[in-house]
C-alpha cells in the first residue's frame, strides 16, 4: 500500500513512522508513507498558504491553490482509492473504516491546521472524512500518523502472528479480555486457574465471557450497535 500525506508540519510526521511495526512494514515493502510539504506549493516569493476567512472572524484558512496543486501533482502520478480529510467535524475512526482502508492500494491524505482548509478543497477532491474523536487538535498531522498507525498494521503480513490483528479490541465489537503473562503469582495476586488448566475451549470460553463483561462495564455503547 502506498499513502501520501500533505501536511504544512511535515517533521511532525519523521518519528511515528521510524518505529517497530509501521518501520518494518516499509521495510519489507508492505507499506510506502511518503509525507509531501504544503509549503513548497506555496504562492509567491513568501510561499503562501493561508489567509484570513470570507466574512470575517478569527483564524486562517488553508487556501485552495497551493492545496489544489500539490493534490493534482500527486493524482498525476497514481489514482488514489481514497482522498481523506483529516478534520475534527467528521465521522470517528473506528476498527471497521481501518479494516476497509487497509485493503486499499493507494491513499492519500491531507491534514489542515488553523481553521482548516476552504471549503472547495473538501467539495472538489475529498472522498472520505475522518475524525479520530471529539476533541480539537493543533493539526491534523497526529490524527493522520493515527489512522496510518491502526491501517498499516492490519495490511496482511505486517504483523507476523496474523492472529494478533484478529484478536484486537473492536475486531468483533467487543473490548480485550485481560491479559497476563509470567509469573504466576505476584504478592498474592494470582492468575486466573482457568488460563493455567490448558483446556483450552474453556479458555476460550473464559476469554469471551471476560470480553463480553469488560464492555458491557465500560462501553456497553458497544454492544448497542450490533
Ligand atoms: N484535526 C484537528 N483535530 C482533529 C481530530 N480530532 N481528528 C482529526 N483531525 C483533526
Amino acid at each position: 500500500m502506498r499513502i501520501d500525506i500533505i501536511s504544512v508540519a511535515p517533521d511532525l510526521l519523521q518519528s511515528p513512522f521510524n518505529h517497530s511495526i509501521i518501520k518494518r512494514a516499509q521495510e519489507k515493502g508492505l507499506a510506502e508513507i511518503v509525507v509531501h510539504d504544503l509549503r513548497k506549493y506555496g504562492l509567491g516569493n513568501y510561499k503562501q498558504i493561508d489567509d484570513t476567512q470570507f466574512g470575517g472572524g478569527a483564524g486562517m484558512v488553508l487556501m485552495i491553490e497551493p492545496i489544489s496543486n500539490c493534490i493534482k501533482k500527486l493524482q498525476e502520478e497514481r489514482n488514489y482509492d481514497e482522498v481523506i480529510y483529516m478534520t475534527p467535524d467528521a465521522k470517528t475512526l473506528n476498527q471497521g473504516t481501518a479494516n476497509t482502508l487497509s485493503l486499499k492500494e493507494n491513499i492519500l491524505i491531507l491534514t489542515g491546521h488553523y481553521k482548516g482548509v476552504d471549503q472547495r478543497i473538501r467539495d472538489k477532491y475529498i472522498t472520505k472524512e475522518i475524525s479520530i474523536g471529539d476533541y480539537v487538535l493543533t493539526g491534523g498531522e497526529l490524527a493522520a500518523a493515527v489512522l496510518v498507525d491502526a491501517v498499516v498494521r492490519l495490511i496482511p503480513g505486517v504483523i507476523g502472528d496474523e492472529q494478533s490483528a484478529l484478536t484486537d479490541s473492536f475486531q468483533d465489537n467487543l473490548l480485550s479480555p485481560p491479559v497476563y503473562t509470567r509469573p504466576a503469582e505476584f504478592e498474592g495476586m494470582k492468575v486466573p486457574d482457568v488460563l493455567l488448566s490448558g483446556n483450552f475451549p474453556k479458555i476460550d470460553d473464559w476469554r469471551s465471557d471476560q470480553a463480553y463483561k469488560r464492555t458491557e462495564e465500560i462501553r456497553p455503547d458497544l454492544l448497542d450497535n450490533e
